[in-house]
Order: structure tokens, then C-alpha cells, then sequence
């Protein structure tokens, strides 16, 4: 005999399906000015990495939207210039100098943070680094450093800053993760394994707040190249521009904001890279493989002599 409430079960989320799928279809179309946002302009938010590249801009642009900043890096001086440029036009924000890859320091900070400054709201677990060498290449210290401050750190933050999150039953976590999180590139091995952890753990912690019915949020923010002073460190050439391109930091920190205010929780820039995990998994591996050749994903990243 059939399970009357395995039925029922099934057809309420054969109806969500149908009714989540057809919104995102919705969303996808509509004018971003339509789209329900949330207030976050008074909110605290934490950006890690806030002393150069993408964790500057979207410190200056969360700012810009009204947040109170604390800026975390191990760069003093950079964090300082991003705090500097904030207070300029009259926003709030405190620099802490950490390095994401000791877990005592992260836990350390954290409790002043709290004690200083107070709850933090959003969370943008942005620090990152790249070896840009080959597997053979790469100095395990150079490995271990890659997982601390790309994966790992993403743990401790959330440990340190989650509670009185899930007290309040408010808050965002957002994960600046890449799309070497979701297929492997040649060239960047650790860097991959990192952001594959980066992208596992925010989609695993999403799924434990939505089962235990928390309003916290997640995002996690997959972008292709973006143009910043990590791209030194190896070098990149991009056969289609169009296909595989260098994004502006601009553009991600735009669409990282409006992914916040609208509670989006994977965000993949460019568009077509939200079919790259859906290919991987249906095509045949060799047929993938051949994929990324033509788009040239596997001539893309090198060393730097
Ligand atoms: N640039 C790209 O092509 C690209 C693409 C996809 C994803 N991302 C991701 O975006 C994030 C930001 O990178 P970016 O491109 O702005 O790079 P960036 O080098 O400009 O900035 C990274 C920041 O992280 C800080 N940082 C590094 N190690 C740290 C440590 N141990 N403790 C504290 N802070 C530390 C650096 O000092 C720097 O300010 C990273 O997670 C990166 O992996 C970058």
C-alpha cells in the first residue's frame, strides 16, 4: 500500500518546483529597479580581504548603501586606504588587521569585534589568494596557505559571528568563492580545491539553516576572472573574451550587492557559467574536457616565468 503522506509529500513539491522555477524565470526577466529588496542600510557587515581588490569595492559600496563597515585584512595599509575612502563620504567603518590563515587570530579579533563594535549582520568571507603555479610547482606551504585563507577561514568566521546571528534571527553570509569552485582548471589546483571547499560548506550551511527554519542567509558568489591585482600573480589569456571573460570589479560588486538585497543564494557571473556544474554532470567527461579546450578554459591560466 502507498504512503498517503509520501503522495502528498511528493505533489506539494512537485508544486514548489513548478512555483520556485517559474519565479526564477520571473526574476530573471524583470528590471532589477522591480525586484523586492531588503533594507540593509542598517546593518553592520564584515568584509574580509576589505584592503584590496573585489573586498574594497564592495566595502565602499555596502557603505555607500548605509552599512556600518569592519574591514578585515592582513594588509594594514590597504585596509586602511579602503577605510580612509569610506570615511570620506561620511560612512562608518573599523579596520582590524588579521591573518585569516591562523584560526586563533580569527577567533581573537572576532571577540573584540564583538565587544568593540558589536553584531555583525552581513558577512562577506572575501580573502583570497592564488598560487598560480602547477600542482608539481607549488610549495606545500604554498598549498596549505591556499586552504586556510580560501576555505577554511570561511569556517572560523562563521563560527565566530554565526550565534548571535541565529540569537537574532538575522543575518547574511556571503561567500566570494569563484568558478574554479564548481570545475577544475589546469593550473590551479589548489586554488580549485579551496573554492570547490568554499562553495561546499556555504551550500552544506545553507541547507542546515533552512532545515532548522533560520531566517539567516547565504550567498555564494562564483565569478570567472575578475580584474584585480590577484590576476598578477599568474597569467591569464582568454581565447573568447565574450565566453570567458575578465570581468570588471564594478560588475561583480553590483551583482554581489543587488545578490544580497534580494537573498539570491548562488550567484554565477557570467550568466553562462550557471550551466557549466549541469554540463559537467551530463556530459561524458571526455566531451567536457573537449568543451573547456574550445572555450579555453584549458589554456587559460599559466605561469608566470
Ligand atoms: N580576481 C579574480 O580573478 C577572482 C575570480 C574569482 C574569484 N575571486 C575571489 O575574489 C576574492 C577577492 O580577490 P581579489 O581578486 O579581490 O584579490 P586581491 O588580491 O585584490 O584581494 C585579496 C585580499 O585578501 C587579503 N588577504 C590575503 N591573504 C590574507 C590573510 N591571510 N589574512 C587576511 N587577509 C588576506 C589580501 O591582503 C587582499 O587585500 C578572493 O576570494 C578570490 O579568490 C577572484
Amino acid at each position: 500500500m502507498l504512503d498517503f503522506e509520501l503522495i502528498l509529500e511528493t505533489i506539494i513539491t512537485l508544486f514548489l518546483t513548478l512555483f520556485y522555477i517559474v519565479s526564477g524565470m520571473v526574476k530573471a526577466v524583470l528590471p532589477v529597479s522591480w525586484l523586492p529588496k531588503k533594507d540593509i542600510s542598517k546593518d553592520t557587515a564584515l568584509v574580509t580581504g576589505a584592503g584590496s581588490g573585489i573586498g574594497r569595492a564592495l566595502a565602499i559600496s555596502l557603505a555607500k548603501h548605509g552599512c556600518r563597515l569592519v574591514l578585515w585584512d592582513i594588509n594594514e595599509e590597504g585596509n586602511e586606504a579602503t577605510a580612509s575612502e569610506i570615511k570620506r563620504f561620511g560612512g562608518r567603518a573599523d579596520t582590524y588587521t588579521v591573518d585569516l590563515s591562523k584560526r586563533e587570530d580569527v577567533y581573537k579579533v572576532a571577540d573584540q569585534v564583538l565587544s568593540e563594535v558589536g553584531v555583525i549582520d552581513i558577512l562577506v568571507n572575501n580573502a583570497g589568494i592564488v598560487t598560480g603555479k602547477t600542482f608539481l610547482h607549488c610549495p606545500d606551504a604554498l598549498i596549505e596557505k591556499s586552504m586556510q585563507v580560501n576555505a577554511m577561514a570561511h569556517f572560523w568566521t562563521t563560527k565566530a559571528f554565526l550565534p548571535a546571528m541565529i540569537e537574532r534571527d538575522h543575518g547574511h553570509i556571503v561567500s566570494i568563492a569563484s568558478t574554479a569552485g564548481l570545475v577544475g582548471v589546469n593550473g590551479l589546483a589548489d586554488y580549485c580545491a579551496s573554492k570547490f571547499a568554499a562553495v561546499g560548506f556555504s551550500e552544506a550551511l545553507t541547507l542546515e539553516l533552512h532545515v532548522e527554519q533560520k531566517s539567516i542567509k547565504t550567498t555564494v558568489v562564483c565569478p570567472s576572472f575578475v580584474d584585480t591585482p590577484m590576476l598578477d600573480k599568474c597569467r591569464i589569456y582568454t581565447k573568447y573574451p565574450k565566453v570567458v571573460p575578465v570581468l570588471k570589479i564594478e560588475e561583480v560588486v553590483q551583482k554581489t550587492i543587488l545578490a544580497i538585497q534580494t537573498n539570491q543564494e548562488v550567484l554565477c557571473i557570467p550568466k553562462a557559467n550557471y550551466a557549466l556544474p549541469v554540463l559537467k554532470g551530463l556530459l561524458p567527461c571526455k566531451t567536457f574536457k573537449a568543451l573547456l579546450k574550445l572555450i579555453g578554459i584549458t589554456g587559460a591560466v599559466s605561469e608566470k616565468e
